[in-house]
């Protein structure tokens, strides 16, 4: 969703704020701005809707050549897409960007009638909140500090005024802020990508935290201003994997790359010899493990459907644990109960959405101890939680999830392999997982480049349609649900996931020769039962698209059929193809890849 940069140092500000509103241009968004100070302390913006593109040409015309600046890509919650509702907003004396929504912004706007706003925006309120405040002798540390105190919601913001030409001042509740110390510069961004190539060192802001930035670097302060002295952590990744490297788009580039990105989840975790499975991050104690009795995942969207898929593997694995799989913008509101001796595994790629957060919020409060999966580092779910690990997938750019999604099952696959150790597992289904775990990224190298071509060519096929199911069945299931989420998503072709023994129960009766269907046909005990359903398809002319490893006869309209020395994890290999499937569907119907309509990579609001 929003982004925010800001700079102040020697360089020329534009252009820094440019390449980092660049790199957050994933996130989503609709328009976007920049505002400065030259060295007359002049100040100055420039706004445009759409691409940063448009941004450019903005500038373009009239050059920023100033050394301190702010800039930002909204995504709109309060008011339409439009030049006057983008951020930065300027009110009296403040200049501001600001991520997140502020709930109470009506009430404020009513007592702040002697200003006149000119947008539609929560922003331009909270600046005029800021400026109302910014008197007296107070410095805008000051007035942003007793503004924030009458705000009812979540922000990340950055703020300047030409009255303190050398000073942005920034704040989060419940929106990232870093805050990257480089020589004699500072660069402020929502996101720690905006921040590779500059430094390495940064402050990682925590909810109701202050900071006051200069070239020199950063003083933080709680709301009541009280100093405190943050260690700055060290950002890791570097700009390559931030980068194409020469794909078309980053959403190709991250379905490839998961034969390498995958060895990084793995190390060091499994003992394919051995047959077991650690992880370090969850921290548990050996009682802990022993005593666990229920597991409830917790996510939204890919991540949930990834924390389905484990679960599966879960029940396999651990013959004495419940395992409850749950959508956290239901699970936030209902009156849950866990029982004593849960663990909560929170699934996130980003770390941020806000209703995973609020569910691991609610979990905390009742006692029970939660564990992040969670892929973008020093994030704020993986701050949150008591223990965890990161799913180590890199740099995840491209909106629809693909290499998270693997890491995620796998982690928690190697989770429920070390849980299971402690309760009597089965030893040999564990070596099994271990063995399949170790040779699983040179196996999806292969099902990728064995399949590539093959889906291309069935992808240009099938992108005329205008409906899909995906069925599956046991493992199966889960992933066909992310299949259908994947297609629809940046496809923008209706598509439903089912369990294929529903298909009776109701779908069925969509199928006609306007629709495709996707079976995902596992080769195992429910082989035959997976089959039910394809006849029925294919008798009221539904186009039928098999993936399977199965080498049997199969009356489909296309099979895509998988090699490989891979069984318990074959759903993996298969939702691979289906990645292919749907990404080379949408370059087909000359969508935006890797920023689809209306969505946005990090959902940091309801
Ligand atoms: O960052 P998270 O993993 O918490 O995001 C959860 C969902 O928003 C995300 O998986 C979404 O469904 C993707 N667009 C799927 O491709």
């Amino acid at each position: 969703m929003c982004g925010i940069v800001g700079y102040v140092g020697n360089k020329t500000a534009q252009n820094v704020l440019l390449s980092g509103l660049k790199r957050l241009e994933y996130r989503g968004y609709d328009s976007a701005g920049i505002a400065t100070l030259d060295e007359d302390k002049e100040p100055h913006i420039a706004r445009s809707v759409g691409k940063i593109s448009e941004l450019e040409q903005v500038l373009s015309a009239k050059p920023h050549t100033g050394h301190l600046g702010i800039g930002h890509t909204r995504w709109a919650t309060h008011g339409g897409v439009t030049v006057t509702n983008a951020h930065p907003h300027h009110v009296g004396n403040v200049f501001l960007v600001h991520n997140g929504i502020i709930e109470n912004y009506k009430e404020l706007k009513e007592q702040l009638s002697s200003y006149e706003f000119k947008s539609d925006t929560d922003t331009e309120v909270l600046a005029a909140l800021i400026d109302s405040n910014y008197k007296d002798g107070a410095s805008l540390k000051d007035a942003v500090a007793k503004a924030l105190k009458e705000v009812r919601g979540t922000y990340g913001i950055a703020a300047f005024s030409p009255n303190e030409p050398d000073t942005i001042v920034v704040a989060r509740l419940g929106s990232p802020l870093i805050i990257g110390l480089g020589k004699d510069e500072t660069i402020i961004a929502s996101d720690a990508s905006a921040l590779l190539g500059y430094t390495r060192e940064a402050i990682y802001l925590n909810d109701g935290e202050i900071a006051v930035c200069n070239k020199d670097g950063a003083e933080v302060f709680n709301l009541n201003l009280k100093h405190l002295s943050p260690n700055p952590e060290t950002i890791e990744g570097d700009v390559e994997q931030i980068q194409k490297g020469g794909y078309k788009h980053f959403l190709l580039k991250e379905i490839m790359e998961q034969a390498t990105t995958l060895p990084n989840t793995l190390s060091g975790r499994v003992d394919a010899k051995n047959g077991t499975m650690h992880l370090g991050g969850p921290n548990l104690t050996t009682k802990e493990m022993r005593d666990v009795r229920h597991i409830v995942i917790v996510g939204c969207g890919t991540a949930y459907y990834a924390g389905l898929l484990a679960s599966y593997y879960m029940e396999q694995l651990i013959p004495d644990i419940t395992t409850e799989v749950v959508i956290a913008s239901e699970y936030r509101y209902r009156s849950f109960h866990l029982p004593k001796n849960s663990l909560a595994l929170i699934v996130s790629q980003s770390g941020e959405t806000a209703d995973t957060l609020a569910c691991l919020r609610e979990i905390k409060k009742r006692g029970i101890k939660t564990l992040g999966i969670v892929n973008v580092i020093g994030s704020t779910i993986a701050r949150e939680v008591d223990g965890g690990t990161y799913v180590h997938a890199g740099p995840e750019i491209s909106v629809a999830s693909t290499k998270a999604f693997t890491a995620q099952v796998v982690t928690m696959l190697m989770f429920a392999g070390m849980i299971a150790s402690y309760h009597g597992g089965n030893a040999e289904l564990i070596h099994k997982f271990a063995k399949e775990l170790s040779i699983l990224p040179t196996e999806i190298e292969k099902c990728l480049n064995d399949h590539r071509a093959e889906m291309e060519q069935l992808a240009k096929k099938y992108a005329k349609y205008n409906d899909a199911l995906y069925l599956g069945r046991d493992t199966a299931y889960p992933i066909a649900l992310e299949g259908a989420l994947k297609l629809k998503e940046i496809s923008y072709i209706h598509a439903e996931g089912y369990a294929s023994g529903e298909l009776k129960h109701g779908p069925i009766a969509l199928v006609d020769e306007t629709f495709f269907e996707v079976f995902d046909i596992l080769d195992n005990w429910l082989y035959d039962k997976s089959l039910g359903g394809l006849h029925e398809v294919r008798a009221r002319g539904g186009k039928a698209i098999v993936l399977t490893n199965s080498k049997a006869d199969i009356e489909a309209d296309d099979i895509v059929r998988v090699d490989s020395k891979i069984e318990l994890l074959m759903p993996i290999l298969l939702n691979t193809l289906q990645q292919l499937f749907a990404y080379y569907v949408a370059v087909e119907r000359g969508n935006d890849v890797d920023q689809p309509r209306n969505l946005a990579k990090s959902v940091t609001v309801e």
